[in-house]
């Protein structure tokens, strides 16, 4: 007992340092720009505002950097691409700088963690935990560099035929707000273990820590210009990056219509692009699961981090003979679910990022209940200050409802029954979505029978929402193109060199 309360005050004690930490960091002045390895001003001057979205008060302000920026950032990532140690290092001394920067998101988890709650209003607990993997991905990928390997191919005895794996070059990667920390470390971590130089756009609504890594980051001598972090907005620094002759790769999360926008900017020069964008992910229940451990995860998945989650199990398949029971299940814990202030440790759900999300998300609510769906919980507005929804429950919906199709990126849950197997099936897929999926059943082989019939670039048995950086990640249809995570973003960021030598 006195033990458990010791280790209970050490915990706040540190945490509040990294609170301490971060609200120093914040408040000691404007934010700039990182442009081949210097701290600098938008060339326009400018700078916008960020807002702590459980108060609405006024944050910092950020350099807004535009295309003049954007220029001067891809000058700077291709001088260093083609003229610094950076590209033809030895692999083991790319794996130690990455094993540094892992060693430095470490030492300094808890202030990013505090930075990311107050600039994205996610539950501490949960960015202390973010920031933790955000460690972890780069020591993953930093264990990648000596093992990037070409291959001989066979050839007649006067031959020799092999492949390079070869960087791409100078990467143009933007980010959404809804997990910053650990958006910006898969990105930085892939490109920089495979060889490239980056630009890194984080989300002007949520930008804050990719500055403090990439401070971090500059910290452990990488060359100047092999990281660039150019914060702004999407239409002017964004759009500027994937439209740049002079990018060679272009890597973009965020929602599925801008993911468009970037593949047609892109043919500019043909950039190459992966894309890993929204969902409308089905979490499928049988009758024969264990219904505690489902209903728990059904709640976990679409109350995390505000349900502004891409890979969220937003639709809720049920066998028609438990419908009810878990329909009840599910709402009764959803109710239990704390909204509230993101630094109390009991809170469960933080605001959402924005008034513009949280409008959206209640014009969800409105047009599920207009649509003819039963509203089992929530919808009510928040009245004091910050962006709140609390969790909102929908049974009654059928798969053609809008609330059914498109991704909220809310607490919004969508419960539908299902008849068999093929009717769950072919329900999960009616979708123009296809990231993630999970199926619950004790019977084994119909667990993997629907995983394989589920189309979705990830599907959990028995589980939802686990995360390995060793596990590939992406969408089928319209949720991207290419995967992140494993070995399969090596190769995402890499190129083959194929080489023919007559002897
Ligand atoms: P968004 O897709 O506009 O923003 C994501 C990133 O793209 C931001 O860094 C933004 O500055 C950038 N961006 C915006 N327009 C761009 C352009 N024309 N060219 C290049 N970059 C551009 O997402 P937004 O508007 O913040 O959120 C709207 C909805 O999108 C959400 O409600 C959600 O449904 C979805 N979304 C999905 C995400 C996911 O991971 N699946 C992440 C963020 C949003
Ligand atoms: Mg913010």
């Amino acid at each position: 007992m006195g033990n458990e309360t010791a280790t209970a005050t050490a915990a706040a004690n540190k945490a509040d340092t990294g609170l301490a930490r971060a609200l120093a960091w914040i408040g000691s002045g404007p934010k700039r720009l990182l442009i081949g390895g210097r701290w600098v001003e938008a060339a326009s001057g400018k700078t916008f505002e960020v807002i702590n979205p459980s108060t609405e008060e006024l944050l910092c302000h950020v350099a807004e950097a535009n295309s003049a920026d954007i220029d001067a950032a891809v000058a700077a990532a291709r001088h260093a691409f083609d003229n610094s140690s950076w590209v033809g290092m030895s692999p083991h001394a790319r794996t130690r700088a990455l094993l540094r920067i892992a060693d430095q998101i470490d030492r300094h988890a808890d202030e990013l963690a505090a930075i990311e709650t107050l600039d994205n209003g996610m539950p501490l607990w949960f960015s202390t935990a973010v920031a933790t993997t955000a460690a972890d991905i780069f020591r993953y990928y930093g264990g990648w560099c000596t093992k990037i390997l070409g291959s001989t191919i066979p050839s007649d005895a006067s031959g020799f035929v092999y492949t390079l794996r070869e960087p791409l070059g100078v990467c143009g990667q933007i980010i959404p707000w809804n997990v910053p920390i650990l958006m910006a470390s898969i990105k930085l971590a892939n490109a920089l273990c495979c060889g490239n130089t980056l630009i890194l756009k984080p989300a002007e609504l949520a930008c804050l820590t990719s500055l403090r890594l990439a401070e971090l980051i500059q910290e452990t001598d990488l060359p100047p210009g092999v990281i660039n972090m150019l914060p702004g907005f999407g239409a002017t620094a964004g759009a500027a990056l994937a439209l740049h002759p002079d990018v060679d790769k272009i890597a973009f999360t965020g929602s599925t219509a801008i993911g468009k926008q970037i593949v047609q900017a892109s043919t500019s020069n043909l950039k190459k692009v992966t894309l890993e964008l929204g969902g409308k992910s089905p979490n499928v229940i049988f009758a024969d699961a264990d219904l505690d451990k489902a209903v728990q995860a059904a709640v976990k998945t679409f109350c995390g981090n505000s349900g502004q989650v891409c890979s969220a199990g937003t639709r809720l398949f049920v066998h028609e003979s438990v419908h009810d029971e878990v329909s009840e299940r599910v709402t009764r814990l959803a109710a239990t679910y704390t909204v509230g202030d993101p630094l109390a440790p009991d809170t469960k759900l933080g605001p959402l990022i924005s008034a513009k999300q949280r409008d959206r998300v209640l014009s969800y609510i409105e047009a599920g209940q207009a649509g003819g769906a039963s509203l089992q919980l929530g919808g009510s507005q928040w009245s004091g200050r910050g962006y709140f929804v609390a969790p909102a429950v929908f049974d009654g919906v059928t798969n053609g409802m809008r609330i059914a199709q498109e991704e909220i990126f809310g607490p919004v849950l969508s419960i539908i029954p299902f008849r068999d197997e093929d009717d769950a099936v072919f329900k999960g897929n009616d979708t123009t979505y296809g990231l993630s999926a999970a199926v619950w059943t004790r019977d084994v082989a119909r667990a993997h029978k629907v995983a394989r019939a589920l189309k979705a670039g990830r599907v959990w048995i028995n589980t939802y929402g686990e995360a390995d950086p060793a596990m590939p990640f992406g969408g089928y249809k319209q949720s991207g193109w290419g995967r992140e995570f494993g070995q399969e973003s090596i190769d995402a960021y890499t190129q083959v060199k194929a080489v023919m030598l007559r002897m």
